[in-house]
């Protein structure tokens, strides 16, 4: 079923010179980018958008990390989106995804298990939360994937 997911290349991705790359994996991988954008994240945004980890340790540094730079937000669709991307993605470590993923994109453009280049969706929910929070136009229907 097709299915939309929310893909972000964070700050680290976009100064890396990552995003051609990135970009590359994607479409060969069969997804399609149904929209996408450049951000400046402010500290409010990103609290919001990661307000499940808002009591964890590394919280205020997740904070000052993904407010470093511009970063793209993506909406990118095909068959399974969501389980895909994240597999394309490789695991959250980037130390460990270079061991255990080493074609993953984690592997290849992240640092360690904060500046990990890369973020998707971990479920339909939250895939339509965070594609509703950066899309604001996009209606329900559209986000997923109702005709
Ligand atoms: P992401 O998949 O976007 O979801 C939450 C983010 O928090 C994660 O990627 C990392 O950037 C960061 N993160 C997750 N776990 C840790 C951790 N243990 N230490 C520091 N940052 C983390």
């Amino acid at each position: 079923k097709t299915e939309k997911t929310l893909a972000i290349i964070k700050p680290d991705g976009l100064l890396g010179n990552h995003t051609d790359d990135i970009k590359r994996k994607i479409l060969e991988n069969g997804f399609s980018i149904f929209r996408e954008k450049i951000v400046q994240l402010d500290e409010a945004t990103v609290k919001r958008f990661y307000a499940e980890h808002s009591a964890k340790s590394f919280f205020s540094s997740l904070i000052k990390y993904m407010t470093s730079g511009p970063a793209l937000v993506m909406v990118l669709e095909k068959d399974n989106a969501i389980a895909d991307w994240r597999a394309l993605m490789g695991p959250t470590d980037a130390k460990k995804a270079k061991i255990t993923h080493p074609h993953s994109i984690r592997a290849k453009c992240g640092l360690d298990t904060e500046k990990n280049c890369v973020h998707g969706s971990d479920s339909t929910k939250s895939a339509q939360r965070e594609i509703f929070f950066f899309f604001k136009e996009l209606s329900a229907d559209v986000i997923a994937d109702h005709d």
